[in-house]
């Protein structure tokens, strides 16, 4: 599998500057390096001006940040898988941080959002990752357990592989705080991650990518690549800018 060097612009960049520094971005890196694809996650209002942008370049592709688990209906300032496939998204994320603390999601309603989002033909980064007090009281393992199997249980198992579903581990304390998780608490999260997968994908637990997210930048980007376990990087703050992004991407 590839890694996946994912890049969330969260709620930043209007039309003009999501079209800038997509163009840069593909300017700056060009094709991805063997073995590496690139992943745009714009705001909503920007998904189409960016897939505009990235129609053509082979290893790029295109995923929206949130979705609403219904096809249509009302459900006033939503937006459905349906309506992201249209505009030509390939991936979604589900359970990002700050979707759980600022909006209140819980894992019930991330697991409902992941199955419907897999029936639909949608890919999905499940986010998963324990707050600074979780850590604190030795709760890291049980939080990973719990925001996985609340993720993964009401899907089809059918459409569970490792095509369709990318874990993104993103530790609540590290995201959008400078503060990195070290080599050590990276690798064994994700060791923890990756044995939690394999009741759920049977034989090809192995084949999932699991993302590292939480202040990744071009400084650091190389090392947590060569982790074992680490499939690529989920990046807000440093993917803002197409320079620092391409730096990781090829780092
Ligand atoms: P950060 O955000 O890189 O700014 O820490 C990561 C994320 O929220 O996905």
């Amino acid at each position: 599998m590839e890694k996946l060097m994912a890049a969330n612009w969260k709620m930043f960049k209007n039309r003009l500057e999501a079209k800038r520094t997509a163009a840069q971005l593909a300017e700056l890196v060009g094709a991805p390096p063997d073995g590496r694809q690139v992943l745009v996650i714009p705001p909503f209002t920007a998904l189409e001006t960016v897939a505009g942008v990235l129609a053509g370049h082979a290893g790029y592709a295109l995923g929206a940040q949130n979705f609403y688990p219904e096809s249509e209906g009302a459900f006033t300032g939503e937006i459905s898988p349906d309506m992201l496939l249209d505009i030509g998204c390939e991936y979604a994320l589900a359970g990002h941080s700050e979707r759980r603390h600022v909006m209140g999601e819980d894992d019930a309603f991330v697991g409902r959002k992941l199955a419907f989002g897999l029936d639909k033909g949608l890919k999905i980064v499940l986010c998963i990752g324990e707050t600074i007090e979780q850590r604190r009281a030795g709760q890291v393992a049980e939080v990973i357990r719990r925001q996985l199997s609340g993720g993964l249980e009401q899907a089809d198992p059918a459409k569970l592989s490792p095509d369709t579903v990318v874990v993104a581990y993103e530790p609540v304390w590290a995201i959008g705080t400078g503060e990195t998780a070290g080599p050590e608490e990276i690798t064994e999260a994700h060791g923890i991650v990756r044995r939690e997968l394999e009741p759920v994908f049977p034989g090809k637990a192995e084949q999932i990518r699991i993302l590292y997210g939480g202040s990744v930048k071009p400084q650091n980007a190389s090392e947590i690549l060569t982790l074992d376990n680490v499939d690529g990087v989920l990046v807000g703050g440093a993917s803002l800018q197409a320079e620092s992004f391409a730096k990781i991407v090829t780092a």
